[in-house]
């Protein structure tokens, strides 16, 4: 597998001085792996400032351009503030705050048209998996998510189950191969990652699935010594 990529989401915390701690170290021992952190936005700045050697990414974007939306950022301002890749579509967002997918196209494009990478998230509730619609939650969310201009060279979908973001419990091998194979044929060959309670001990085995291209790490991206786990799992795959 060519260099996968291994993305941290760092969601609602930190503040300047513990990001520019643990982005420290990571960059410490980013070598040539390809890792991206996503900080909160007060943080981009001081990150880019400080360290050249990390990419870093948005957790959200405007789904307008500019203008009159109080509280927004857009995907230029990211762009502008040294970021080159977006989440979209998080759960923790389609949940909390609502958004439909439709939204989530509107800050794809947005995202494309900046020149942002835009990472765009898919997944089934606990819900949904027991009556078995995985795979049809997954095609829903993918044909009204997705917009029509990206591809396998500007965009990326990370498979994440609702039910294991922040619970330690991570889906089959085969489960995850199983969801991946499906978005792989309906996103024509768009890159996918898997998201979901990931640690330094399952990273490898995750990456090994077939059509598994990196991970988005949420809660082990905090601690450097774990992630640094995750980060160093590549070397087992390659
Ligand atoms: P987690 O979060 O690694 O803490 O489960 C993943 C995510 O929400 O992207």
């Amino acid at each position: 597998m060519p260099n996968p990529i291994i993305i941290a989401n760092w969601k609602m915390n930190c503040t300047r001085a513990e990001s520019l701690e643990i982005a420290r170290a990571i960059a410490g021992y980013a070598g040539n792996h390809n890792i991206v952190v996503c900080p909160p936005f007060t943080v981009l700045f001081p990150l880019v400032q400080a360290l050249k050697n990390l990419k870093l990414g948005g957790q959200d974007c405007s789904a307008h351009e500019k203008g009159a939306h109080t509280g927004e950022i857009s995907a230029s301002q990211l762009k502008d503030a040294g970021c080159s890749y977006v989440i979209l579509g998080h759960s923790e967002r389609r949940r909390n705050l609502n958004e439909q997918s439709e939204l989530i196209r509107e800050k794809a494009t947005r995202a494309l048209n900046s020149g942002l990478i835009p990472i765009i998230c898919v997944g089934e509730t606990a819900e949904e998996k027991k009556l078995g619609h995985t795979l049809e939650i997954i095609g829903e969310q993918l044909l009204s998510s997705v917009p029509a201009g990206a591809n396998p060279g500007n965009a990326i979908i990370a498979y994440e189950p609702v039910w294991s973001i922040g619970t330690g419990v991570v889906p089959k091998d085969a489960e995850v191969a199983q969801a991946a194979e499906f978005i792989v044929r309906a996103t024509k060959n768009i890159p996918i990652i898997y998201g979901g309670s990931v640690n330094g001990d399952n990273a490898a085995d995750l990456l090994k699935i077939k059509n598994i291209s990196g991970l988005l790490v949420g809660g082990a991206s905090l601690n450097p010594k774990e992630f640094w786990k995750i980060v160093n799992s590549v070397n087992v795959t390659v």
